[in-house]
């Protein structure tokens, strides 16, 4: 039988992040270092498939500190954790690593800053994310406030509307945030921020290239977990970009092929913490049924790479 023709476009730059790499690789090196079990707390990155396969190497993924033992090495995300997580964790005089993405951290110490300075904080975020969590949890309880939308920016109450200042979570939509410091700037024009907002170099280029590639597909595929936040942002902005169809899969068995019936173009990304590897999967399902042409749309070059922490690269 004969294949219908298909051209697959491929976004980049897609998958992996510097921050993600070097997540993995803090995990793969202190197994390596002081054997398993290694406990990690909270999923290192989004993706079940990373997830399950640092398990099988010894890994152990909980959700608490409290639920570690005192005397193996216990990890941190990506995503950042709350001061006090370290805190506990020195207390207990355990041996931990902070995964925490460098370019989170940097927000981390914005944050402290203003509040050094005697501003109040307002955090652009997703309530309840890791990452939000993380970064709120700079500061004691309370002291920063959340805002989603912008409906959220008309109502929040703030101590002194004079005495200000804004961070974001890294993974947000550029748009939408755009529009809420917009509404911020609107409502409190002494509110101190960084120069547009803390949207990381990964996030700001998975957008750009699915906003280049969408008007061009009769469908698109984001490779990525659900409970990945920039992953989810793709699906939205392809959408918003023109693309009929836009859907979040976690591997090639999530495509609803009924759905895809009749199409002739298709575009393909992958969130921050998806492995090339289950892009790969994705492709060769298609080119299975299809008979495909693959394009690239790359609308960057990325060469971003994160040191892995010090006490990794010293010998045992
Ligand atoms: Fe870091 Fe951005 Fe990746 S904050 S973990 S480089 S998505």
């Amino acid at each position: 039988m004969t294949k219908p023709p298909l051209t697959l476009y491929l976004a980049a730059p897609r998958g992996f992040c510097a921050g993600v790499d070097r997540a993995i690789k803090i995990v793969e090196m202190a197994l390596e270092k002081w054997g398993a079990p290694v406990y990690v707390r909270h999923e290192i990155v989004h993706n079940k498939f990373v997830v399950d396969a640092l398990r099988d190497k010894g890994a152990v993924f909980v959700e608490e500190l409290d639920e570690c033992p005192d005397d193996r090495p216990v990890i941190f995300s990506a995503h950042g954790v709350p001061k006090a997580v370290p805190a506990t964790a020195a207390q207990r005089e355990m041996v931990y690593v902070d995964a925490t993405c460098p370019l989170v951290s940097k927000v981390h110490i914005e944050a402290q800053r203003h509040a050094d300075n005697g501003l109040q904080m307002i955090m652009i975020g997703h309530k309840g994310h890791p990452e939000t969590v993380g970064t709120m949890g700079q500061l004691p309880e309370g002291e920063v406030l959340l805002v989603e939308t912008v409906a959220d920016v008309a109502t929040v109450e703030v101590r002194d509307p004079s005495r200000l200042a804004f961070v974001t979570q890294t993974t947000l939509s550029v748009d939408d945030t755009a529009d809420i410091v917009a509404a911020l700037h609107a409502r409190f024009p002494g509110i101190v921020g960084p120069h547009k907002e803390d949207i990381c170099y990964a996030t700001t280029n998975r957008q750009e290239a699915v906003k280049a590639m969408a008007p061009k597909c009769d469908a698109m595929l984001v490779v990525g977990a659900p409970n990945s936040s920039n992953s989810k942002r793709l699906v939205e902005v392809g959408a918003r970009a023109g693309c009929n169809y836009a859907q979040l899969v976690q591997r090639a068995t999530d495509i609803d092929w009924r759905a895809l019936e009749g199409i002739t173009s298709m575009g393909i990304t992958a969130g921050a913490s998806a492995p090339e590897v289950l892009i790969a999967e994705v492709i060769d399902a298609f080119k299975d049924r299809y008979d495909t042409t693959v394009e690239m749309v790359v609308t960057a070059e990325e060469n971003v790479e994160f040191k892995v922490p010090r006490v990794l690269r010293e010998p045992a």
